[in-house]
């Protein structure tokens, strides 16, 4: 459904003349009329090219954390410019931000930086592989760790009919230019399902180097873990002998200043960050126990990068570790996102329509269902995600609200999200749930 006034529509064309599709991912692409394009955002708001205000709950999917152009993230980045920004060089920013990350999330005693969460999944495998001496690696279906070819396999986006059955998921590829030889140094494994993974574990968990995994779905409309199931992960590594690395790129420094470590309570050898780390600045981490940490080095596990830790992604991330320290930033967010998911179920529950809402305030998802899904494949098969979408196009083109129109993508906050910006939401919900069911 198109949404682009008249000049957000012009621009977008003279995009689409220089850049495939008028998009840097592939993800942003939403057809000719439906993608979005911003001239400003500021707080919890993103404007078009037509002056239209959206509160956007989209948050460029999760990193804005302090609300858009925050000016003390900003403020710090300007400090430091004028200094330098890029040495090959150790400087102060960057070791502030590892004690920072060692100070803020349990049992992290080291970190590496870099600049994107792809990047960090693929230096935490490698760091994986080299520390155990062992090539496989464990993922789970749904979960999404980036744009390289060890893990993209079975992400959100994958096809259902192609995947085999539970007990025997088939990798799903997906993109051309994967060499198949890929596949077969990744195994998948139904998420949230203790008895599949018990059993392939139990084949072949010596021959694995890694599990990683999402702890909560973040391109999966924020399902949570079952209870216990971190928990069984984390035995059965240890059983085995296997890295568990969990990918907070969404969760870090969201869903708590420890992220799913602290909320969750459960402790994996490996942790990467991106995303929230920077409030949308460019910068991401590997952090970990000493011992796998110090993997890293000449002759070992290569990790490295021209821009990693350099001035302006750590000056940024400096200042968002520190307003998170400040303790102001969590109580906001869950405050505003409570008001939200209480809202949203009070009204579809009011329309008496079947559904549930996962996830936490800081990253929820709707789902339109009459049982509780427990993975991506529940998700694909039990939901309707066209009623919901239609819900959401009619919030975002009437009302300027902004969350992601496909469901599988979870409502993001920010601090600077306010309940007077929750009431607007929840009215623009209710007149969607309206249109859609008339
Ligand atoms: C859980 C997770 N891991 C890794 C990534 C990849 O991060 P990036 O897009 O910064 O490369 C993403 C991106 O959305 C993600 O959601």
């Amino acid at each position: 459904m198109p949404f682009q006034g008249q000049k957000s529509h012009e621009f977008f064309k003279r995009a689409q003349q220089v850049i495939p599709l008028g998009v840097n991912s592939n993800f942003r692409y939403n057809g000719d009329y439906g993608t979005p394009v911003v001239a400003d955002a500021k707080d919890g708001y993103l404007y078009d090219f037509d002056g239209k205000r959206y509160i956007d709950y989209r948050l460029g999917w999760g990193p804005i954390i302090l609300g858009h152009a925050d000016p003390f993230v900003n403020g710090r980045v300007k400090e430091a410019i004028d200094h330098g920004i890029s040495f090959a060089a150790t400087q102060e920013y960057e070791v502030r931000v590892a004690e920072r990350i060692v100070e803020m999330v349990p049992d992290i005693e080291m970190v590496r930086l870099s600049n994107t969460g792809s990047e960090c999944t693929m230096h935490a495998i490698r760091l994986a592989r080299g520390y155990t001496g062992r090539d496989l690696i464990l993922k789970f279906e749904g979960c999404y760790h980036g744009a390289h070819d060890y893990v993209l396999w079975s992400t959100a986006s994958g096809k259902i009919d192609e995947v085999g059955d539970r007990q025997h998921p088939r990798a799903y590829k997906q993109s051309l230019g994967i060499p198949e030889v890929m596949r077969s140094l990744v195994q998948l494994c139904p998420w949230n399902d203790v008895e599949v993974l018990g059993e392939m574990l139990q084949e072949n968990g010596e021959q694995i180097a890694a599990v990683i995994v999402e702890p909560i779905l973040g391109n999966g409309n924020g399902l949570l873990p079952q209870p216990g199931y971190l928990e069984f992960l984390r035995e059965q590594c240890d059983q085995y002998g296997i890295v568990l690395i969990f990918d907070e790129v969404k969760t870090g420094f969201r869903i708590a200043a420890g992220g799913a470590r602290e909320h969750f309570g459960v402790r994996p050898d490996i942790t990467t960050y991106a995303k929230a780390l920077g409030n949308g600045y460019p910068v991401a981490a590997i952090g970990g126990k000493k011992d796998i940490m110090m993997t890293f080095g000449p002759g070992k596990v290569f990790q490295g990068g021209t821009y990693t830790g350099n001035v302006v992604s750590t000056a940024a991330a400096d200042a968002t570790l520190e307003f998170m320290q400040s303790g102001k930033v969590f109580p906001q967010i869950e405050k505003v996102g409570t008001m939200l998911m209480q809202g949203i179920d009070e009204i579809l529950n009011r329309f008496g329509i079947p559904h549930v809402i996962n996830g936490v305030p800081a990253m929820f998802g709707v789902c339109l269902t009459e049982t509780q899904p427990k993975d991506w494949r529940d998700l694909c098969q039990m939901c309707d995600w066209d009623t919901l979408e239609k819900i959401h196009l009619y919030m975002l083109e009437k009302y300027g609200i902004f969350p992601e129109p496909d469901g599988f993508e979870p409502y993001f906050l920010c601090s600077d999200h306010t309940v007077e910006d929750a009431a607007v939401t929840l009215q623009a919900f209710e007149e969607g749930v309206k249109h859609a069911i008339s």
